[in-house]
């Protein structure tokens, strides 16, 4: 039996700091479709794990990725949203510029010579896995495929994802820490009470839990009532991948969610969906709202947990060595983590 993290892990604004620096600047984060950046120019901005990041199409051909920050006074390059650069990417505050590569073009009226490079847009690496784009902010992390450990191999019986067509997005917003949501998300023991539909398609009995890669990964085999046909947009392989990374991936469909704190006290679950033709209007629109109601489901009680780790009458609890082994080492893995600073 495994004490739980402390309520303080969960609402203290110093290791939420920490957490930023010690567990998401060394993951890799999933940021969004790769369709979305056709052509040269194409960009996207957003904000992920608490970074103003863009990543941009440029001429050449290749994606690049930076911060969204002008190298003069700070101020955002882009609005959050996507769009099409011109031939440069203007600062709206004072007017420098910057080629798509990121190097200075010109700082208007400044009065003094600045080296371009040295200058130039503060670059993130940036990778792409099954369609979709994934950025990392610490020079040091292996690169994304071995990141993702066992999951190419897990995904490889699934079609590649331009054999699905592109359904859209969801942005979810909660106050609750995003490790409330991550506890949960690991556990299976809460399906019965927080999920009815969900459970009444899955057979209880036959959903399966396993770590793998030192329990970064955690994959839910889940077998379904009958043909599965109650959860055709939904059925395959459902993993996460510590700390941010959710997806769902089977024969029809594919749908990915970056999970992120947003301080101490909220979080942030966005989520892309695919789904094959074979599918039929009716069921990828009924699978992709479905999709929606189980974050929010998950969402509400998350959240509920949270108010009550921040009221103060509760400190640690106790985590079931039977339902809730991974929800322990997922805690574990957090603990690691912050004891590197
Ligand atoms: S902050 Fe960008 S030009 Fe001044
Ligand atoms: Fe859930």
């Amino acid at each position: 039996m495994t004490d739980t993290l402390d309520a303080a892990a969960y609402t203290d604004t110093a290791i939420a700091r920490d957490e930023r620096r010690l567990i998401f600047a060394n993951n890799w984060a999933l940021f969004g479709p790769e369709h979305e950046l056709a052509s040269p120019g194409d960009y996207v901005a957003q904000s992920v794990n608490g970074w103003p990041i863009v990543v941009l199409r440029d001429r050449d051909g290749a994606l690049r990725a930076f911060h969204n920050v002008c190298r003069h006074r700070a101020a955002a390059l882009f609005d959050e949203g996507a769009g099409a650069c011109k031939a440069k990417i203007t600062c709206p505050y004072h007017g420098w510029s910057y080629e798509l590569d990121g190097r200075l073009a010109l700082a208007p009226r400044f009065g003094e010579k600045l080296d371009p490079e040295e200058m130039g847009l503060l670059a993130l690496r940036v990778e792409v896995w099954r369609g979709c784009i994934f950025v990392c902010v610490d020079p040091d992390t292996p690169d994304l495929l071995t990141w993702l450990g066992s999951v190419p191999a897990f995904c490889a019986p699934y079609p590649e994802t331009p054999a699905f067509t592109y359904r859209g997005a969801f942005t979810v917003e909660g106050k609750a820490n995003w490790k409330t949501y991550c506890d949960n998300t690991v556990e299976g023991y809460h399906l019965p009470f927080v999920h009815e539909r969900l459970s009444q398609a899955v057979e209880g009995a036959s959903v399966e839990i396993r770590g793998h890669d030192d329990h970064r990964l955690v994959c839910f085999h889940v077998g379904y009532r009958g043909d599965g046909a109650e959860l055709r947009g939904d059925s395959g392989l459902w993993f996460y991948r510590y700390p941010g990374f959710q997806a769902v991936i089977g024969p029809t469909g594919f749908k990915a969610e970056r999970i992120e704190p947003v301080g101490a006290g909220a979080l942030r679950s966005k989520s892309w969906a695919w789904y094959g033709d074979d599918l039929g209007e009716q069921e990828t629109a009924d699978a992709f709202a479905w999709a929606e109601a189980i974050v929010h489901e998950d969402l509400g009680i998350c959240e509920a947990v949270q108010r009550n780790l921040e009221a103060g009458a509760y400190n640690t609890g106790k985590l079931s060595p039977a339902m809730e082994e991974h929800t322990a080492a997922f805690q574990a893995l957090v603990r690691q983590d912050l004891a590197q600073s």
